[in-house]
């Protein structure tokens, strides 16, 4: 069994933090994305992982994931030129999966559910293709997949204006080759793409065994700016273990579940958890409240956050009012001097967002 992961595409919705990087680098407590998904490709048993990239974010995504060691894994690099379609990242990776039974998996999907478990039933009932699904309040922004009461698969459809039920398509799918020939059957789709909707719903039509199942825990989309905290604060909730390197002068009080990273000067601050701090930050004098990730290099002072993300070397001072539901880009800046301004001096760039509530 082998595994690809797709981490290629613009990233629109998550402007403007994918100006400048892949949505699938884009941390989520501190954590890149698709690391999520590479481990638990990993926990379910398999090593030999090619990971889909593209031309614009495809070396950051490789210079910052290596060879795969640090996961215990083999990773191969495999380019796709333009995103032309799910289905065609499959084509794209064909001799990388020769004739081996694989699990693709969207490099932007956060998922609890056990993979391993779905792999067994996938082997037990001798399945062409089985597709993950999960209930949803807006299926029509997803592929939507109708079901008999025994899992089988009788129809699939991509973005439907007239959704047929509720389950959306996770971005987890495991295949026999066969998939190969239904990709090599099929015409881009309206929006000019090789559909793996359209790849699957022809196994369906050649009367091949596909069948779906529902994922038991949280999924997340971290398309835009409010699911990208909400998967913050999900991840931190439930998988955040205590951990403290740096240095904590002994005005500051630690509360809760918090990690502090080696080389990070936590001065006078009270840091109430569950909050992760990266590597190499500087606090001082802040209160950090619950569901706040705070990456590598990153600059704080006189601020007091709660339930945001600060990406990695950003500096935030003398804000004398709490930053709340916030995600600050990389090396951002933002600085107040007088208790009382007079006017603010901005330099935004393309798609910010700036709300003074
Ligand atoms: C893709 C698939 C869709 C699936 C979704 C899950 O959509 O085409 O069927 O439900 O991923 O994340 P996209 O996010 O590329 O629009």
């Amino acid at each position: 069994m082998k595994a690809i992961i797709l981490s290629g595409g613009k990233g629109t919705r998550l402007r403007p933090l994918t100006h400048t990087g892949a949505k699938q680098l884009v941390p989520v407590a501190n954590k890149p994305i698709l690391w999520y998904g590479i481990e638990s490709i990993v926990e379910a048993g398999i090593t030999d992982i090619g990971i889909i990239i593209s031309p614009e974010t495809g070396e950051e995504v490789q210079a910052k994931t290596g060879d795969g060691g640090q996961f215990g894994a083999n990773i191969t690099y495999i380019l796709q030129e333009k995103p032309a379609g799910l289905a065609h990242a499959v084509k794209v990776a064909r001799s990388f999966l020769g004739d081996s039974p694989f699990v693709m998996y969207l490099g932007d999907n956060l998922v609890q559910s056990e993979l391993a478990l779905f792999l067994e039933q996938f082997a037990t009932r001798s399945l062409d293709a089985l597709t993950l699904l999960c209930p949803v309040p807006n299926p029509s922004a997803f592929g939507v997949a109708k079901i008999d009461a025994d899992g089988k698969l009788l129809q699939l459809v991509e973005k439907p204006k007239d959704p047929p039920s509720n389950l959306a398509l996770v971005g987890i799918y495991i295949f026999t080759p066969m998939i190969h020939d239904a990709i090599a059957a099929i015409q881009p789709s309206a929006r000019g793409e090789l559909e793996i909707t359209d790849a699957i719903q022809t196994l369906i039509n050649w009367q091949k065994p596909v069948e779906a199942r529902q994922i038991r825990g949280w999924w997340l989309d971290t398309g835009k700016k409010d699911d990208l905290l909400e998967a913050n604060r999900v991840i931190l909730d439930t998988c955040l273990e205590t951990s403290i390197q740096g240095d904590i002068d002994a005005e500051s009080q630690i509360i809760g579940r918090v990690q502090i990273g080696e080389g990070s000067k936590v001065l006078n601050c009270t840091i109430r958890g569950p909050v992760t701090i990266g590597k190499n930050c500087y606090l001082e004098n802040c209160f950090i409240g619950p569901y706040s990730s705070v990456a590598d290099e990153v600059t704080l002072i006189e601020t007091d956050l709660e339930h945001s993300v600060i990406l990695k070397g950003a500096k935030i001072e003398g804000i004398h009012k709490r930053i709340v539901d916030s995600v600050i880009g990389q090396r951002a800046h933002l600085k107040e001097a007088p208790r009382r301004p007079k006017a603010f001096r901005f330099m935004i760039g393309d798609d910010c967002q700036i709300e003074v509530v």
